[in-house]
């Protein structure tokens, strides 16, 4: 029988973190350097090479995933626009702000937003793909956290007022939230990247698990990145 490709088939990218980066010497960020580049809308210099280098690995990778992989096997991993998210989490910035990746496939934006600050954790249930964030996080020198498993916390159901419960392209398997040792309302930021028709699952599973103050942010292709609080657009 035909052995599934996975993420583990897909070859490394060459190291490209740059070479002031060495084990052990994570840039501290300094939140009023990072506030006033803010204003001008862009990062500080160095935290923005490194977070653009970092989605440049990502994109590569994604390519060869997409012909190595996907091209054999449909699989629901396909990569938001790093830059929008970028943009989206900026202001949600403040020290000590908890964020979860829900499908956190490479682990690239759990990993930007531990570069942004954020006490940074993703849930993903291809556990080859879970590999492939945590190899990333490593060679980035990055504190992100992974599990392999499902973002939807045990016991949770989805169900539509007319009875429909089907969950589109996602997944079924045990909770990630026990390897985390957290749950789904420590956390101040939610991010997601859906594929259509799934924002309202995401929006009742918010409502139900999540934290009433926390910001959802979904990004979707038809609709840009959209930031909700409490089930409203803010
Ligand atoms: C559209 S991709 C988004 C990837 C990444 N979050 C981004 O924004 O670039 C969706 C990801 O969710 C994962 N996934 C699907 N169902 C899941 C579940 N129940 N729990 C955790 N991950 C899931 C898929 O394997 C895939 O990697």
């Amino acid at each position: 029988m035909r052995r599934r490709p996975n993420a583990a088939a897909v070859k490394r990218a060459p190291v490209r973190c740059p070479q002031s980066e060495k084990p052990g010497t994570r840039t501290r960020l300094n939140w009023e350097r990072l506030i006033t580049a803010d204003k001008g809308g862009d990062l500080d210099g160095e935290l923005g090479t490194r977070i653009s280098a970092l989605c440049e690995e990502g994109r590569e990778f994604w390519h060869r995933f997409d012909h190595e992989v996907r091209q054999d096997d449909w699989h629901p991993f396909v990569p938001a626009d790093y830059n929008a998210v970028l943009a989206a989490l900026m202001p949600l910035r403040k020290p000590g702000r908890r964020f979860l990746e829900w499908g956190s496939a490479t682990g690239v934006i759990t990993i930007m937003a531990d570069l942004l600050g954020f006490d940074s954790c993703g849930i993903e249930l291809d556990s080859s793909l879970v590999d492939v964030g945590r190899d990333l996080a490593s060679r980035w020198h990055s504190n992100a956290q992974f599990a392999a498993g499902s973002f939807i916390p045990m016991g949770w159901e989805w169900k539509l007022s007319d009875g429909d419960g089907r969950h589109g392209t996602i997944g079924r398997g045990p909770s990630g939230y026990l390897e985390l040792g957290r749950s789904l309302d420590d956390f101040d930021v939610v991010y997601a990247f859906p594929w259509m028709g799934e924002e309202p699952m995401m929006l009742d599973l918010m409502r139900c698990h999540g934290r009433e103050d926390a910001h959802l942010v979904l990004h979707t292709t038809q609709n840009g990145t959209r930031i909700y609080r409490g089930g409203k657009i803010v």
